[in-house]
């Protein structure tokens, strides 16, 4: 599937690595702008220097989406720099391992201040630039198997994961007749940075072997959906929660 993303402008939060870099090499491979932003600098940078080298327009800023108030200079920033944000890809997130019975305090915040806290005030601030700029704006959300199944040991994440869904269906719903589309896409597990500890256990390997197709998914099994979400297919398409996982949350599966 493609689709024409020429004279748009997209952010990408958590584009230092895993699906955030491969969100971003989609935008900008179909002529979209795009910010690439996230903590570690050298990794943006790298991906901005290979898809410049491809002829596309792409800015890399820092940004700790847990710093909520560094949101919205680095939107200005970038609306500057590239022109009016039409497309938000809050994708930035952390896993918030730790039993429930276990888990800090400190591990508990930090996993809502990315997913969540992060999360909301990234798409307030790229849904009030939006709509002052007159954008039909697509916001996807990056949320998860997680945000409707239980995984075991994930207690914080899972519960990050169902605020990330319904967090989507409010915005959608109050911006609604803004020309905006909030959707959340749901993906299932994929190797990343986020779990790559644990496939290769005991555990892990386990775990993968009672899901249907006994398998992790790729980062590209998404791309249709991806596009369908960001791009102009998403008119009619707003607080919608969409599972891409392979069947991994079937009954049966996990
Ligand atoms: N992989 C999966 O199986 C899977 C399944 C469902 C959903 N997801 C979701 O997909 C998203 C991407 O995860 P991933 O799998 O690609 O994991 P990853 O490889 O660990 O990437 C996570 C990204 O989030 C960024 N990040 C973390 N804390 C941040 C902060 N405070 N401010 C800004 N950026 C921050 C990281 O960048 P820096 O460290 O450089 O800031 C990194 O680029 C997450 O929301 C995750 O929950 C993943």
């Amino acid at each position: 599937m493609s689709v024409d993303l020429t004279g748009q402008v997209a952010v990408v939060t958590g584009a230092s690595g895993g699906l955030g870099e491969h969100f971003a090499r989609i935008l900008a491979r179909s002529g979209a702008a795009v910010a690439v932003t996230a903590r570690r600098v050298e990794r943006i940078e790298a991906l901005a220097a290979e898809l410049r080298a491809e002829g596309a327009r792409v800015l890399a800023l820092p940004l700790d989406v847990a710093e909520a108030e560094t949101i919205a200079p680095a939107l200005d920033r970038i609306t500057e720099e590239l022109g009016p944000i039409g497309i938000l890809v809050n994708n930035a997130g952390v896993g918030g391992e730790g039993l429930a019975l276990d888990i800090s305090i400190e591990a508990f915040d930090q996993t809502f201040a990315v997913n969540v806290r992060g999360m909301f005030f990234a798409a307030r601030e790229a849904a009030r630039r939006m709509i002052a700029a007159g954008v039909e704006g697509r916001i996807l959300n990056i949320a998860s198997i997680a945000s409707h199944t239980v995984l075991p040991g994930l207690s914080a994440y899972c519960g990050s994961k169902a605020a990330v869904a319904m967090l989507t269906r409010s915005m959608a719903r109050e911006w609604a007749r803004k020309g905006l589309a909030v959707n959340a896409l749901c993906p299932g597990y994929i190797e990343t940075g986020i779990n790559d500890f644990w496939w290769p256990t005991e555990g892990g390997q386990k775990q993968l072997k009672g899901f249907p197709r006994r398998r992790l998914m790729d980062a590209t099994d998404l791309d249709a959906a991806f596009l369908m979400l960001v791009g102009p297919a998403a008119s009619a398409i707003t607080g919608s929660v969409i599972t891409i996982d392979d069947g991994q949350s079937l009954p049966g599966g996990g």
